[in-house]
């Protein structure tokens, strides 16, 4: 299918940012509000992978750069979005997609450090970047946030509480946020990504299996059977579902999760006693 072809939405001359969008779901979600029109920054730690990504699809002719970004430096997340605003004059559309996983562990062997890790930069760093696009979109009185959440935020996985955690607050906060910002006419909203095979993945799923003894393959099939709809996600599934709500299709939605999981409302193994 040709990039036009692929289009869907009328996001022409629109400035979007998706956050920890260097590889993984991020960029999927760049490459899609890329093609449907909008100028979009990679905004990412790794700043020497957002620049080769988006060299690549300046290539296809899409307009897209990279800037560093920490999500958990607050006043670094403040100053880039006002880089944003004086480089290309609007913020239209943000995603909020950096999030780090949890290493697998009971609540009652999480250590402090593993779960501010997680907090950090999944729930804070979030809000960090809300409230710095929120102000801004609050004075143009315009724009739409897409937080990416997870099925775990609704429906928790044992093992990785600290990270269920965080989704659940980055749900929480894009409720509250849909109130505050809605009678200037910004619109927030979460998605909840199922299981897609990302960096992120691999790193718990090879956790998983070391702790319920089998090999990557037989976990991976596991996984796809709980899954109604029969297959694992791909980037572009869960980037679909953004470019939705980011569109003006999407106009009278707000405050709203979406679910795209394939149909997999969550993962609610119970882990066995563990050995003394
Ligand atoms: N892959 C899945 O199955 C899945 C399922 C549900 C939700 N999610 C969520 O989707 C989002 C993306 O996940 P992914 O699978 O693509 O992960 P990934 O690990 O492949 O990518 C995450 C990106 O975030 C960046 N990042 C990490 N810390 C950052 C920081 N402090 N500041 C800026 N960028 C930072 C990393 O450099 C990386 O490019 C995460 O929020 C994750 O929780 C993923």
């Amino acid at each position: 299918m040709s990039d036009r072809e692929n289009t869907t939405y009328y996001l022409d001359g629109l400035t979007a940012v998706v956050t920890g969008a260097a590889q993984g779901l991020g960029l999927g979600i760049v490459g899609q509000l890329a093609i449907n029109g909008a100028t979009v920054i990679i905004a990412d730690l790794q700043i020497e992978k957002a620049e080769i990504e988006a060299g690549r699809l300046q290539e296809r002719g899409l307009s897209v750069d990279g800037i560093y970004l920490d999500v958990t430096d607050s006043k670094g997340v403040t100053t880039f979005f006002n880089r944003v605003v004086d480089n290309y004059k609007r913020l239209d559309i943000l995603v909020n997609n950096a999030g780090i996983g949890q290493n697998v562990n009971p609540i009652v062997e999480l250590e402090d450090s593993e779960w501010a890790r997680v907090l950090d930069v999944t729930l804070t760093g979030t809000f960090y970047c809300c409230r710095a696009a929120g102000r801004i979109m609050e004075h143009q009185e315009s724009g739409s946030i897409v937080n990416i959440a997870s099925i775990n935020g609704q429906s928790p996985a044992a093992l990785v509480a600290a990270y269920n955690v965080a989704k659940a607050g980055v749900i929480s906060l894009t409720k509250t946020l849909a109130l505050e910002l809605a009678a200037y006419s910004v619109r927030v909203n979460a998605v909840s990504p199922g299981p897609v095979y990302t960096e992120f993945n691999k790193t718990v799923m090879s956790q998983r299996c070391e702790s319920l003894n089998i090999s990557e393959d037989q976990m991976i099939e596991r996984i796809r059977n709980t899954i109604p709809l029969g297959r694992w996600g791909e980037p572009t599934d869960i980037a679909q579902g953004v470019t939705f709500l980011c569109s003006p299709q999407a106009s009278w939605i707000t405050g709203e999760v979406l679910r795209v999981s394939g149909g997999l409302e969550g993962v609610s193994a119970t882990p066995p006693k563990r050995k003394s």
